[in-house]
């Protein structure tokens, strides 16, 4: 019979401890901190004291009430203390002999009806078990960072984990305002199971130069409405963390989406492990910072653009936006609705082909090869030719023959962060041409991001397999969908789950564009063959929620 559990323990006041107590103390339960020295404790109490600062300095908590909160917390650095705990959470750092060592010494110190909890972020709980001689009261309970603000809590069970303590470990995370959500015991859970794919896939593109890493968290923040981009998260998490967890599940999956990346590997052999060294994919003011300071990789202020003069080809809904809108940025803007009078075109400085060819009827959109050969023809030479639908930049480069001055456009729609376009450059663009479109997509009130022309650009490569990926797991068995969806909006902060977002986007073009991505990306990709339950969604045109 499990107990009321009104007091907890804590083990390990890095980050995640930390941010643990507090949730509990926040919760009005009694907490017990344990650390191994007097300056680690001591480093547990500055987290505490940080989160509790910021919310009184924005009024989300009065002087008495974190008075309150700190009351209910006792910090140590003896095990021995935890002898009262009716639960006991482990956040120590993630290597089996330590958690082997912390939960073997734990069965001579609690009661042997207390729950131990682990916060592992990918280890195997059911292993971690194994050091106790009561594995039925172990359970996973994982937080996800800043504890204090996201509100899930994977609770992970094991085939010996006692139905009660499953039971009571959710209803006290339920208690506590968070969103519990019980899986079994498999590599990296639900959500870093699904998160390191994508990390992964963002770092990768990174490494081989095919965007930078501004415009890679700008391309997933605003284009992908993201709560933050995949850079920024890493080092929020701490690189020597992701590490770790990529190569637990890349150890599970042997899938090449989770093979360790050579990079990540450098830069924590270097020490340069995220926010909590200073240094990461960013720089940060000092050690623990959020806060961005310049550094050799930070992009010049881009220089302003002679481009005053748009051309827009096309009758449909984005090509009257981009009209629109070009005309309030302060440019001169011609429209042509088709290829009859290209001629109007002549001395524009920026052509874009914006037909609607998705909604032409017959008769209507011009073939865009050949509109892009007579481009090459009737524009002034250094006319920048772009497009809006998907085409290579590489292609029609060759055929307007103005190699230099063809780039690729996709606009993206609106999120809550604002908005995309991205720029799809070949190997051979001109610097000042890339230069001219960062303004000229500024001025439309949207963020630029450019990359290299390849199969779905930024957004579309990183954003359609991380939802496929999802469809997968539901596909296998792992989690049920409603699941991985209240999984994924409560522990990393996205708008909505990935089965709300494939069924916004459609069904259909998520899965014409994981196909496009099979098809286009070098190499076989096991991870962009489209799960057999995507494909029955798309044919029985049924939405994934209700
Ligand atoms: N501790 C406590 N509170 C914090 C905090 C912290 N470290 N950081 C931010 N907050 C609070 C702020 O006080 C603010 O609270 P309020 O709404 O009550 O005023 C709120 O969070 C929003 O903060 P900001 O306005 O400063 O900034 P943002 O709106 O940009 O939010 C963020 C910051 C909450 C970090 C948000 O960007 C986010 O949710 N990002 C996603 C983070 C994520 O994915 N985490 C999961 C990582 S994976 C993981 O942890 C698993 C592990 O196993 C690796």
């Amino acid at each position: 019979m499990v107990k009321d559990i009104s007091t907890v323990g804590v083990i390990g006041l890095g980050t995640m401890g930390a941010g643990i107590v507090e949730v509990f103390a926040r919760g009005g339960l009694s907490v017990i901190g344990v650390e191994t020295t007097s300056e680690y404790a001591e480093r547990g109490r500055v987290i505490l004291k940080a989160s509790t600062d910021r919310a009184v300095a924005k009024g989300k908590l009065d002087d008495a009430g974190r008075q309150q909160i700190l009351d209910r917390i006792t910090i140590s650095t003896a095990m021995a203390d935890l002898a009262p705990a009716d639960l006991v959470v482990e956040a120590v750092p993630e290597t089996m002999d330590l958690k082997h060592a912390v939960f073997g010494e734990l069965d001579a110190i609690v009661a042997p009806d207390a729950i131990l909890a682990s916060n592992t972020s990918s280890l195997s709980i059911t292993q971690i078990s194994a050091a106790t001689a009561y594995p039925e009261r172990v359970v996973g309970m994982h937080f996800f960072n800043p504890a204090p603000v996201l509100k899930l809590v994977e609770v992970i069970t094991t085939l010996r984990t006692d139905p009660e303590v499953t039971t009571a470990v959710a209803g006290l995370a339920d208690a506590l305002g968070k969103k519990p959500v019980v899986v079994g015991d498999r590599a990296g859970f639900v959500v870093n199971y699904l998160l390191f794919g994508y990390l992964n896939s963002a770092m990768r593109m990174l490494e081989h130069g095919h965007v930078s890493r501004e415009d890679l968290d700008t391309a997933m923040r605003v284009g992908a409405g993201l709560p933050m981009g995949p850079l920024t998260l890493m080092d929020l998490i701490g690189l020597d963390v992701c590490d770790h967890i990529g190569e637990v599940i890349y150890t599970h999956s042997r899938s090449p989406v989770h093979a360790p990346s050579a990079m990540l590997q450098q830069m924590v052999t270097a020490g340069r492990v995220g926010r909590k060294s200073g240094r990461g994919f960013y720089t940060y003011a000092k050690p623990g910072s959020g806060q961005v300071v310049p550094d050799d990789s930070t992009p010049e202020a881009g220089q302003a653009s002679e481009l005053e003069s748009v051309g827009v080809i096309g009758t449909g809904v984005l090509a009257d936006e981009l009209v629109s809108r070009f005309t309030e940025g302060g440019y001169a803007v011609t429209r042509v609705d088709d290829a009859t009078d290209l001629s109007l075109l002549a001395d524009v400085g920026l052509v874009i082909e914006a037909q609607d060819l998705d909604n032409a009827h017959d008769g209507e959109g011009v073939d865009v090869d050949e509109l892009f050969t007579q481009l090459g023809q009737v524009t002034t030479p250094g006319t920048i030719l772009t497009t809006v639908n998907t085409y290579s930049a590489v292609a029609l480069a060759a055929l307007s023959g103005r190699q230099q001055e063809t780039v690729v456009l996709r606009v993206h729609a609106p999120t809550g962060h604002g908005q995309v376009v991205e720029i799809g450059r070949t190997g051979v663009t001109a610097p000042q041409v890339l230069t001219a479109l960062r303004s000229a997509v500024t001025a439309i009130g949207a963020e630029p991001v450019v990359c290299r022309d390849r199969t779905g650009l930024v957004v579309d490569a990183l954003l359609v397999p991380h939802l496929v990926d999802a469809v997968r797991m539901v596909d296998q068995g792992y989690a049920a969908a409603g699941d991985v969806d209240t999984a994924i909006q409560h522990g990393l902060g996205y708008p909505m789950g990935p089965f709300a977002m494939i069924d916004h986007i459609g069904a259909d073009e998520v899965l014409s564009v994981c196909e496009e991505l099979l098809t286009g990306t070098d190499g076989f990709q096991a991870h962009l063959v489209p799960p057999a339950l995507l494909v029955e969604h798309v044919l029985l045109d049924r939405p994934f929620t209700s």
